[in-house]
């Protein structure tokens, strides 16, 4: 039976010996190993069913140990030094040493500070990176509570360590480079596109994914979503309405439609705090669908916009996870 607890130097001493561990990121919750041990890491993507072709996050204490296992120069240094510890995840040429199951063999390894103390003491006391991906079935929701790792996969984690609720509630904005230098969103997160601007005074596109190459599991549309279908209509009786903007707020309902409030007042950061645990409350909660406010495209709200459509595109009759 999985154990909760809010120790942090047991969840370091498991991990040492090469367990896995449910941790608290400013993001989400994220499914922890040690990234040193080939079978802690085959362990992590049996238990969230994930597909070997889907590579993890390294996230490390400071920057000698980013040094350890990726080349972090030029503006990824600039923008560590400005985001880091923070929802930033940047993929980078990777060193010898990095195993393949971390980075499911591609050249670069995808590394991040988060800024969490809890976390970042579990780190720095295990004294390796640990791989961490979201603490969700492949293709659910991700985490924002210890509760919601519990009852999604309490019974595939050695231990749990509830840090409270998450700070940031979406999970980091991915960058890289491709090969002339110039800087790519792989994924939208936490961290907004005005935020890596105001830094590199370049406007960062998104990623085109090569036609040749297969695209990584976690970039396919059907993702982060919930069993019940999301969609971004407006609700009808039996469905559930989701809204963030002060102006639904007011919304005084009709019989047969569930409300619930992410945030009263229009404020983005609260809606992306409580959005993933809406989805994980209501799909529990016998509604026929959950609809959602559409967010702005811009700021925080590209990313919730783009995890809502993903959550949308399930195609509702499959069990896929
Ligand atoms: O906020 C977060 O990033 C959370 C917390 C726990 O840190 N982690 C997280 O990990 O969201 P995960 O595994 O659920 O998502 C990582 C994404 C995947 O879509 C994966 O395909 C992509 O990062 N990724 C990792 N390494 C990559 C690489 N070398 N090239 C391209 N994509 C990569
Ligand atoms: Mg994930």
């Amino acid at each position: 039976m999985v154990r909760i607890g809010s120790d942090w130097k047991h969840a370091a001493a498991l991990l040492m010996r090469g367990a896995l561990v449910a941790l608290p990121t400013e993001t989400v919750y994220g499914l922890a190993g040690r990234s040193d041990d080939p079978t802690v890491l085959k362990r992590i993507y049996a238990a969230k069913n994930r597909p070997g072709n889907n590579p993890l996050i390294l996230h490390c204490s400071d920057l000698d140990m980013v040094q350890e296992v990726a080349h972090l120069d030029g503006e990824a240094l600039l923008l560590a030094e400005a985001f880091w510890p923070g929802p930033l995840t940047m993929l980078l040429p990777r060193r010898e040493g990095v195993l393949d199951e971390a980075c499911a063999g591609l050249p670069r390894v995808a590394v991040r500070i988060p800024d969490s103390k809890l976390f970042r003491a579990v780190i720095a006391a295990v004294d390796v990176p640990l791989a961490a991906p979201s603490a969700n079935m492949s293709g659910y929701v991700s985490p924002t509570r210890a509760e919601h790792v519990l009852a999604g996969m309490g019974n595939r984690v050695d231990h749990i360590l509830d840090g409270g609720p998450c700070e940031a509630g979406i999970e980091s904005t991915i960058v890289g480079w491709d090969a002339n230098g110039v800087g790519e969103v792989y994924r939208l997160g936490a961290l907004t596109l005005q935020d890596l601007e105001s830094q590199t005074q370049y406007a960062w596109p998104l990623h085109r994914p090569d036609a040749h190459q297969p695209e990584a599991p976690g970039a396919l549309p059907h993702h982060y979503a919930p069993h019940t279908p999301v969609c971004l209509e407006l609700p009808q009786p039996g469905d559930a309405w989701v809204t963030w903007s002060a102006r639904a707020a007011e919304w005084s309902g009709e019989p047969g439609i569930r409300h619930h409030r992410i945030s009263s007042t229009g404020d983005l950061a609260e809606a992306a705090r409580n959005l993933y645990a809406a989805l994980i409350e209501l799909d529990g909660s016998g509604v026929k669908r959950i609809c959602v406010e559409a967010f702005p495209e811009t700021g925080l709200g590209a990313a919730l916009r783009e995890r809502v459509q993903r959550a949308a595109a399930r195609p509702h009759n499959s069990s896929a996870a």
